[in-house]
């Protein structure tokens, strides 16, 4: 170990005997909040935080809950989402602000301003609407993190056609379903997409499932790395050409304030992907409240950075609706961390000078791995908070982060939430909390979260059931066309007035959260979510295969690895290495790259219960070498030896 490294390791070791964190105190001396607010009535806080938007007609009624679990935020208020996120910082003469710090992975530099953004809005919201959509109709995106995509996603806001993203790691399989099932009227898409040096025609690619999207009436295709492109004459329009014809002017309507702004699929503990609603006035609300709290957002001189990609929620709420409406500079970035190589986010971080950078652990944890060097070569003095979202971050990746990327100087906000709260609810305020690192800490200000026994009774700090008592502005609405299983998934177990998260979690002796992890069948590799459910039954579509049983593994790198148990069919012995290719690519076929299984094992059976259901938890306890508890419920004992041997050859393989 270099000197540099070693000192490094101590370094850590000193801080991670260090529990607490209290806020820096040169950042409390700037800070926006340095108290946390009382909430005395939950309604008129959130109508103030409402306030901070521009509304074209006041609302009647902050919240609805006559009819739980189906809220109703600001009755008869009106609002236009695009109107609040551009126009009206461009009319208080913001129009120079720069809105986006575009860097693409080859180094080139875009700065799109709110007068830009003001200006492309309107020109494809009209290109929209010269194509027959309408207020209401459902708009697919499929395109890669290039400033496009948030003009895209507000051109539909604008004129209150709900988009639906779908994120651009997927396969056009998932963009199938997804515009299958959401009735999807138009797809706006892109010639093709760039990843690590390479460019992938997705044009093309998305034409191979066309078929299969009968809804679809009209292809936009942004013209962005000239790939070659395929259109269908009376289909397909380029977005350029189109915008040159279009008019320059597109009113903001305003709309309800439930008027749906997005759908957004995410995966559940079944095969079919969850459609999310999110609706326009409690969802901005939330947004920008949040974005600006726990960010400590001062919009004139911070540079803010979020990692993610606009596929996932954290892109929804922290790249384009937070942050427009707050008026903020951000920095949108086109490529891997690790691309040209693995100086590529410092650099960008140092030549924007980025102030707010907010990722995911997995993230933390390669850069971890890779080494300090890379960070401490570029000069990152201007950063002055760091965030995490998306699983719950390990002490060591906190106190890295903490360290080498935030010079210790900078509060770490851990924000646990997820699609369907559509804004943060559990988080530190950098000027207020004092931090435990690994913990989200505690509900933001107007949120009710506890943590509950099967039963419903307080937990206390023991581990138990994640929960939130109230309802927020910016909660999910149902689920896109299906109320029942809204009401089923989120609303059943502890009855219509207390949602239920699907997180395991502990409150300890200071009322802090620990956030442990899923309940359900759902995984979480890298940040992103996956059912077990969904990849099984991909798998099965592969035609070798008979049967299979997924689970999620512990993993150093993406917090959980896809472990896949598959019977071949017919008399087919155990696969070979080919079988084992065949089936990761169909994976990434039918879903997406993400979501291929890291081990699998041969089974010749599975363990189930006599009515047949697969016990994934003996799976579990098996794959960790845990004593197996109680079999007898199995139709089949036996199988549990035959796959405790195919495990421990599996592994003594891995070992080698
Ligand atoms: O298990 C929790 C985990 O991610 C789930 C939500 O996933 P998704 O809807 O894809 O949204 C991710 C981005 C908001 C949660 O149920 N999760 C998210 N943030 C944290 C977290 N677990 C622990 N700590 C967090 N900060």
């Amino acid at each position: 170990m270099s000197d540099t490294a070693s000192s490094l390791e101590r370094d850590l070791e000193r801080l991670l005997d260090q529990e607490r964190f209290p806020p820096p105190p040169e950042f409390v001396e700037s800070a926006e909040v340095t108290e946390l607010e009382q909430v005395d009535d939950h309604e008129a806080f959130w109508a103030d935080k409402a306030g901070a938007l521009d509304w074209a007609q006041p609302w009647e009624q902050v919240l609805d809950w006559s009819n739980p679990p189906f809220a109703k935020w600001f009755v008869g208020g009106k609002l236009n989402v695009a109107y609040n996120c551009v126009d009206r910082h461009v009319e208080a003469g913001l129009g120079d602000r720069v809105a986006f710090h575009w860097r693409g992975e080859e180094g080139e530099e875009r700065d799109v301003t709110y007068a830009d953004l003001h200006r492309d809005v309107q020109r494809f919201a009209n290109v929209l609407k010269d194509h027959g959509i309408e207020t209401g109709d459902i708009v697919g995106i499929f395109l890669p993190m290039i400033p496009e995509v948030v003009v895209a996603m507000l051109a539909c806001a604008r004129i209150g056609a709900p988009h639906n993203v779908v994120f651009g790691g997927f396969s056009p399989e998932s963009v199938k379903e997804r515009m299958e099932v959401s009735n999807a009227k138009a797809l706006i898409t892109v010639d093709g997409a760039r990843r690590k040096g390479k460019t992938a025609a997705v044009k093309a690619a998305v034409d191979e499932v066309m078929e299969g999207m009968p809804s679809v009436k009209t292809v936009f295709v942004v013209r962005s790395t000239g790939a070659e492109t395929p259109m269908t004459e009376g289909r397909d329009v380029w977005v350029d050409e189109a915008m040159e014809a279009a008019a320059a002017d597109c009113p903001a309507e305003p709309f309800d304030a439930e008027h749906p702004l997005f759908i957004l699929y995410s995966s559940g503990s079944t095969a079919a992907p969850k459609g999310i609603l999110h609706t326009s006035g409690g969802y901005l609300t939330g947004v920008a409240y949040t974005h600006k709290l726990v960010f400590d957002l001062k919009p004139e001189s911070d540079v803010y950075w979020c990692t993610a990609d606009v596929g996932w929620i954290t892109g929804h709420s922290y790249i384009v609706y937070g942050p427009l409406a707050n008026g903020t500079t951000s920095v949108m970035y086109e490529g891997a961390p690790d691309y040209p190589d693995k100086n590529a986010w410092w650099d960008v971080g140092e030549k924007t000078g980025t102030t707010i950078f907010y990722t995911a652990p997995t993230a933390i944890r390669a850069a971890m791995k890779w080494g300090p060097e890379y960070a401490e070569k570029h000069d990152l003095s201007k950063l002055r908070l760091l965030g995490s979202v998306g699983e719950p971050i390990n002490p060591k990746a906190w106190l890295w982060y903490h360290k080498v990327i935030g010079g210790e100087r900078c509060p770490i906000v851990d924000t646990w939430w997820q699609t369907e709260t559509g804004h943060i609810m559990i988080s530190p305020l950098p000027g207020v909390t004092e931090t435990k690192p690994g913990s989200a800490t505690q509900p933001l200000p107007g949120i009710d979260a506890r943590v509950l026994t099967d039963d419903g009774e307080d937990a206390g700090t023991a581990q138990g059931f994640l929960t939130l008592n109230r309802p927020w502005p910016g909660m999910l609405r149902t689920l896109f066309g299906d109320d029942e299983r809204f009401v089923e998934t989120y609303w059943k177990k502890y009855g219509k007035e207390t949602y239920f998260v699907g997180d395991a979690a502990r409150k300890d002796e200071d009322g802090y959260f620990w956030v442990i992890g899923r309940v359900d069948d759902v995984l979480n590799v890298s940040g992103h979510r996956m059912s077990t459910a969904e990849i099984e039954s991909a798998i099965v579509s592969h035609e070798k295969v008979a049967e299979a049983a997924v689970i999620g593994q512990p993993d150093e790198d993406s917090g959980q690895s896809v472990t896949a148990f598959v019977t071949l069919g017919g008399s087919q012995a155990d696969g070979d290495d080919d079988t084992v290719n065949e089936i990761r690519e169909h994976v990434a076929k039918k879903i997406g790259k993400l979501a291929r299984p890291k081990r699998i094992i041969w089974a010749d059976d599975l363990p189930k219960t006599r009515s047949g259901k697969i016990m994934r938890r003996l799976l579990r306890d098996i794959a960790e070498g845990k004593e197996l508890g109680d079999v007898t419920t199995l139709r089949d004992p036996d199988v549990m030896q035959q796959l405790e041997t195919k495990v421990k050859e599996r592994q003594s393989a891995d070992e080698e």
